[in-house]
């Protein structure tokens, strides 16, 4: 039986391009469990868009004197090409300034406002009298009451991650000039999020596949208590309020991420109408679908209690299954900043080298669990020892001899010896492990076991080294290279979530002119006789200048 899983993926702003943060953190691990599942034979819907509202937009749009319309669609359209080229596979890839969000947005707005989940409430907001205007909340900083941090903002603590409301920092003063804001009364509309506190324990304790830190985190903030949360901010650029609503309060907009989480519920629709099949986003959402969602260690509560406290009180719907979010990934062994420019932003990696080589080195390098580093060396060192001398290899010197010796046809086998099917036993075998790590997200062990393979095949191939026996004893070297044959055609299935562009390459040269998804998780036979296509190189080795060259762009000022 086919499953049906659903696949939500961080929306990020729309206000600057993609760094290798961003792809290892959140982007390309949905893409290889997508993909997986897909070859699976599972019903996959991924979906994701730019979150074109929130401070981020506005203060870029601010910078570069254009308005957040002009920034966000400008991102969106870069995001679009990235995706495009990196091979990352969304359903839909929308944007949260359609017209169909803000009118699912405004549906759940209403429904937890019928329920009594959203209340109204005056507050005290941040206006700072020098710049003569409320702060939005990343605009206000100070001490965070929870860890002390200095440097906390209005709307979440980097150092302790919690998420924030501007009059709970301490000693708090304007993040533009410095000055000390005064509170001043507004109005807002609140989510009762401490009405959900006990069924969110409940839920919580039961999720024991969660990955550690993503339960300890949630747990932990959870064991605090929970506050209610202003869904509503007197800014111009944001999500509008329900008709009926905003005919009273024309000032306020829907808060970002009260907004933004909405949209894995506002795409699927989208998806499904795209698809011409209405209601096909139930199939996603109700019963025994699952839902994971791909997200920075950053995005944690918003995804684990508020997003899905938002769905048990709107009802109907199911709860995230999983969150497998990341660590970070540093840079050269810093920590990653934009604004340092000590990053590896993705249209400049993509304007220069191919995407399976990154996608491999942030796999076999993933901070699943932990924190782990990026360097161009050993980007350069896994790209020319693994995927060119490893696998590349292999690849180029059975399909070229087999290319030139037999007719450019797979060769027929006689006898099996034990070594073979030893080897072809244990494709099938790493297949079967891949299969029980990917299924539990556990990626850069999936993709370790795919590499030893391609080891033992390397071992098989010396040990039997058709191109010699081929003098004396034909009909061996014939079996041998068949064999090698079919362990390539396993490891490009099993290669296919991480490296999907060589993968599919090295599909044609087998021959075959399906694409591996529709293949299933299997290793597909490479039959005797089958024709095959004249091979080029799957890999590029890189020079090792490149190190220096891409090292000293870290840091630079543009
Ligand atoms: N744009 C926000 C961020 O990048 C939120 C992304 S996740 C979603 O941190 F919940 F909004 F979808
Ligand atoms: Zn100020």
């Amino acid at each position: 039986m086919s499953e049906k899983i659903f696949i939500g993926v961080a929306w990020p702003y729309a206000n600057s391009p993609l760094h290798l943060g961003h792809i290892a953190g959140a982007y390309l691990p949905p893409d290889i469990f997508a993909r997986y599942h897909r070859t699976k034979g599972n019903n996959v819907l991924m979906v994701s868009g730019s979150d074109q509202h929130g401070t981020p937009i506005t203060i870029r749009a601010e910078q570069e004197g254009k308005t957040p319309a002009e920034i966000s669609s400008k991102y969106h359209k870069q995001f679009l090409e990235s995706w495009h080229k990196l091979g990352i596979t969304f359903d839909l890839f929308t944007t949260t300034g359609t017209e169909n969000h803000t009118r699912v947005a405004q549906d759940i707005f209403l429904t937890l406002l019928e329920k009594g989940f959203i209340y109204k409430e005056t507050v005290q907001q941040a206006f700072c009298a020098r710049c003569q205007r409320y702060l939005p909340d990343r605009y206000v900083e100070g001490a965070c009451p929870h860890c002390r941090y200095a440097g906390a903002r209005g709307d979440q603590c980097d150092q302790c991650g919690k998420p924030l409301s501007p009059e709970e920092l301490v000693d708090a003063r304007c993040g533009v000039c410095g000055s000390t804001p005064e509170f001043k009364d507004s109005e807002h509309f609140f989510f009762r999020l401490s009405a959900f506190e006990d069924k969110l324990l409940q839920w919580v304790k039961r999720q024991k596949h969660w990955r550690p830190n993503v339960l300890n985190f949630t747990s932990r903030y959870l064991e605090e208590g929970l506050k209610d949360r202003a869904i509503t901010r007197d800014i111009d650029w944001g999500g509008p309020l329900p008709p009926e609503i905003a005919r009273d309060y024309p000032d306020k907009r829907l808060y970002v991420w009260f907004e933004a989480v909405i949209g894995y519920l506002s795409a699927s629709k989208e998806w499904a109408k795209n698809t011409n099949d209405e209601n096909g986003w139930q199939r996603f959402w109700q019963g025994d679908a699952k839902s994971y969602y791909f997200i920075g260690k950053d995005n944690i509560p918003f995804h684990t209690l508020i997003w899905p406290a938002m769905l048990m009180g709107y009802g109907g719907l199911n709860l995230p299954y999983d969150v497998p979010s990341n660590e970070y990934l540093t840079i050269e062994g810093r920590k990653l900043s934009s604004s340092r420019n000590w990053a590896v932003w993705l249209p400049d990696y993509l304007s220069r080298y191919d995407p399976d080589p990154l996608r491999y080195l942030l796999s076999v390098n993933m901070p699943e669990t932990g924190d782990t580093d990026f360097s161009w060396r050993e980007f350069v060192r896994r790209n020319n020892d693994e995927l060119v001398a490893t696998y590349g290899n292999l690849v180029q010197r059975v399909l070229t001899f087999v290319y030139r010796r037999f007719d450019g046809c797979v060769p027929v086998p006689t006898e099996i010896d034990a070594y073979s099917q030893e080897l072809l036993d244990k494709t099938r075998k790493t297949l079967v492990t891949m299969d029980g790590l990917l299924y539990c997200c556990r990626f850069k062990e999936a993709i370790k076991s795919a590499l030893a393979l391609a080891q033992e095949a390397n071992r098989y191939l010396e040990e039997k080294s058709p191109w010699k026996m081929i003098k004396e004893n034909k009909q061996a070297a014939a079996t041998a290279l068949y064999v090698a044959l079919n362990i390539i055609s396993g490891l490009k299935t099993a290669f296919y979530p991480f490296l999907p562009f060589s993968s599919q390459k090295l599909q044609r040269f087998l021959g075959f002119e399906s694409c591996i998804e529709d293949d299933g998780w299997q290793l597909r036979e490479v039959p005797p006789g089958q024709k095959l296509l004249p091979p080029e190189p799957l890999f590029t080795k890189l020079g090792e200048e490149i190190v220096a060259e891409e090292t000293a762009r870290l840091g630079k000022q543009v």
